[in-house]
C-alpha cells in the first residue's frame, strides 16, 4: 500500500494528468471522426483512425491498468474485463474494414460513442473518485 507521502508525490499527481490527456486524446479522435462523418469524408480517414484507435487503446489500457494495480483499486480485474471487450471489438471492426467492409462507419462512431459513456463516464470516473479519497 502506498504511504500518504507516496500518493501525494509530483508522480502521482503526474499519474492523474496524464490519465485525463489520455482521455482527452479519445474525445478529440471521436471529435474527428464526427466531423468527418458530417462531411462525409469518414470513409477516407476510417483507416487511419483505426490504426490510430488500436495504438491508443494498447497504450492506454495498458498505463491505466498500471495506476489501478500500483494503487490497489479493489475493482481492477472488472475493469481490466471491460478493457478486453473493447479490445475486441475494435479489432472486428478493424477485420472488417480490412475485408473492405466499408459501410462500418456508424458502427465505429458508436463504439466510440459507447466508449466515453459507459466506460469513460461511469468505470473510469469510479477509478478517478478511488484514486482521490486514497
Ligand atoms: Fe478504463
Amino acid at each position: 500500500m502506498l504511504s500518504h507521502q507516496s500518493r501525494n508525490s509530483t508522480f502521482f499527481k503526474l499519474a492523474l494528468y496524464t490519465e485525463k490527456d489520455h482521455h482527452r486524446h479519445l474525445f478529440f479522435l471521436f471529435n474527428k471522426a464526427y466531423e468527418d462523418s458530417e462531411s462525409d469524408t469518414l470513409k477516407d480517414s476510417l483507416g487511419a483512425l483505426l490504426n490510430e484507435l488500436i495504438d491508443y487503446t494498447i497504450y492506454h489500457f495498458h498505463a491505466e491498468e498500471t495506476w489501478m494495480e500500483e494503487h490497489h483499486f479493489p475493482k481492477h480485474e472488472k475493469h481490466c474485463q471491460e478493457h478486453a471487450r473493447f479490445m475486441t471489438r475494435i479489432s472486428e471492426l478493424h477485420a472488417d474494414y480490412l475485408s473492405g467492409q466499408t459501410q462500418i462507419n456508424l458502427e465505429v462512431l458508436a463504439f466510440m460513442k459507447n466508449w466515453i459513456e459507459e466506460h469513460i463516464m461511469i468505470s473510469d470516473a469510479e477509478y478517478g473518485r478511488f484514486h482521490k479519497i486514497h
